[in-house]
């Protein structure tokens, strides 16, 4: 199952099944990734994988074309908003980066 750490709150938590992190996000204000639009329009929510990134679903159309504008060259960028992490033992380590 994977687990999930988030650097900057130092909240760690085991996420059996996986999925959209922003759904876990949801559920637990520790995360702390802050969030607007939730739909790839606005890059509040980027993170900074920074372990783990072989967990995580690769970014879809819209994340790589915001990240894109945004100048968010290294592939450990991503949108907290877009990343899907696959539900397979191993530890996703973000930092959250605004
Ligand atoms: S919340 Fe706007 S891009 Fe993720």
């Amino acid at each position: 199952m994977p687990k999930v750490l988030f650097e900057r709150t130092q909240f760690e938590v085991d996420w059996p099944e996986g999925g959209a992190l922003v759904d876990l996000c949801d559920r637990d204000v520790r995360a702390g990734v802050p969030f607007s639009c939730r739909h790839a329009n606005c890059g509040t929510c980027r993170i900074e994988v920074r372990e783990g990134l072989e967990l995580c679903e690769p970014p879809g159309e819209d994340e790589r074309a915001l990240l894109a504008q945004l100048g968010a060259r290294d592939e450990r960028v991503r949108l907290g908003c877009q990343l899907r992490v696959r539900g397979v033992d191993g530890i996703v380590r973000l930092w959250v980066t605004l």
